[in-house]
């Protein structure tokens, strides 16, 4: 372990679900079995990140997917180990995965393994609503999972999904009420999205699925920001609600704050800022595993040499992303980072029509302005002019 350095995340893509639900559009593919192959390359992979990144320790360590807690512990305890012997970590450095409640008995041993932050696909706390979402579990295996999860780390989150097809708001209103009761000190609620190239995606364009429309899904997002927030739940982010501020996910608070990060396996981004050349280096890695394995037995590397992101498009990223979190866009960093200003006229128009309050040292949306994030990131993301 070595002491604090400037913030840099580790994300690790296990890219294996046992089946694909029919709303995500992750980079996924359906798999019952471990793949040794894989956590291979990964650290292989890392080692050549360490090239290039220098020595620099993890503010955080992050496994998504895909479904990680498919993973055999002793594969993320060897990715642990290679990101600790070959970068270092922080002391403390948050170290999480996401898992899915039909592998809950996992859970405890992964604990063991390292990791100290669990985040539960819960989706939902209706059987039937479950059963449309495609998921392999019910309710009950849901709640047990966190109970699980919660027995085995400290810190623990639920991940929900809301405006579904023939949800009303009381529904919403008793899942809310009854994830609030499994009392983890973090919730993420996200609004179902329909993803081109989803089955549900299909389904909606041959009327086999209808979601509520814009002005429900405005009336679920009011009541998701009332419900968890009169529980003591914030919203530092538009999805994302922390009991206390250590309850906050360490390392998604990277991607907003636009902190450097490095990715790993299949279709995994990175973004770095390089002495070198001055500027933000991105980086994709390839996405099926066989070409990612194949690369990085190659090459010693799962993607491409990384490109140096323009001002221009480095601005665009960290507005957007800036832009989501409560305390919203800090607008010296982005100067600082980009030499690029946030355009003045826009500012004072989106403000003075109410999607946004902007202070001198930041913008942030209002209330009204959450539910148009993209948009009014979009209309921001271009610099002034100079
Ligand atoms: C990688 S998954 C979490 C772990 C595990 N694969 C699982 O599903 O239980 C990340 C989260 O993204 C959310 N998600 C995926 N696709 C979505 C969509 N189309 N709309 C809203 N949320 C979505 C789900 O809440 C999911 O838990
Ligand atoms: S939601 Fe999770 S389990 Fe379902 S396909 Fe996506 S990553 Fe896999």
């Amino acid at each position: 372990m070595s002491g604090v350095s400037a913030p840099l995340g580790l994300y690790i893509h296990w890219p294996y679900c046992r089946r694909i639900c029919p709303y995500c559009d992750f980079n996924v593919y359906k798999a019952r079995g471990h793949d040794t192959d894989l956590t291979d390359a990964l650290i292989a992979d890392l080692a050549g990140w360490a090239d290039i990144a220098g020595k620099r320790a993890f503010t955080s360590i992050h496994f998504g997917g895909g479904t990680p807690s498919l993973m055999t512990p002793r594969d993320v305890e060897r990715v642990i180990e290679a990101a600790d012997r070959l970068f270092g970590l922080e002391t403390g450095a948050e170290i999480g995965l996401e898992a899915n409640p039909a592998e809950a008995v996992a859970l405890p041993d992964l604990a063991r393994a390292g990791i100290n932050r669990l985040s539960v696909g819960v989706q939902s706390l209706d059987d039937r609503a479950l059963a449309r979402l495609g998921r392999d579990h019910d309710a009950a295996r849901a709640i047990e999972a966190v109970g699980i999860a919660q027995t085995a780390v400290e810190r623990v989150s639920v991940d929900l999904i809301f405006a579904r097809e023939g949800q009303s708001l009381a529904d919403w209103e008793r899942e809310l009420t009854a994830a609030i009761a499994l009392g983890t000190g973090h919730v993420s609620a996200y609004q179902l999205t329909l993803e081109p190239g989803t089955a549900f995606a299909k389904q909606a364009e041959t009327g086999r699925l209808t979601l509520p429309d814009g002005d429900a899904a405005a009336d679920f997002q009011e009541l998701t920001y009332g419900v968890l927030g009169a529980a003591g739940l914030t919203p530092y982010e538009i999805s994302n609600f922390a009991r206390k501020p250590d309850d906050r996910s360490v390392h998604n608070s990277l991607y907003w704050t636009g902190a450097d990060w490095i990715g790993i396996g299949p279709g995994a981004h990175s973004r770095l800022f390089s002495s070198t050349t001055g500027g933000r280096l991105a980086a994709e890695a390839k996405e099926r595993p066989g070409d990612y394995i194949a690369a990085v037995r190659q090459a010693g590397r799962g993607s491409e040499a990384e490109i140096r992101l323009t001002p221009a498009e480095d601005f665009a990223e960290r507005v957007l992303m800036g832009l989501r979190i409560a305390e919203g866009i800090d607008r010296a960093a982005l100067t600082a980072a980009t030499r690029l200003a946030l355009d003045a006229v826009r500012l004072e128009t989106l403000a003075g029509d109410g999607w946004i309050t902007v202070t001198l040292d930041r913008v942030m949306l209002t209330a009204q302005g959450r539910l148009l994030a993209d948009r009014i990131g979009g209309e921001l993301a271009e610099p002034q002019a100079s």
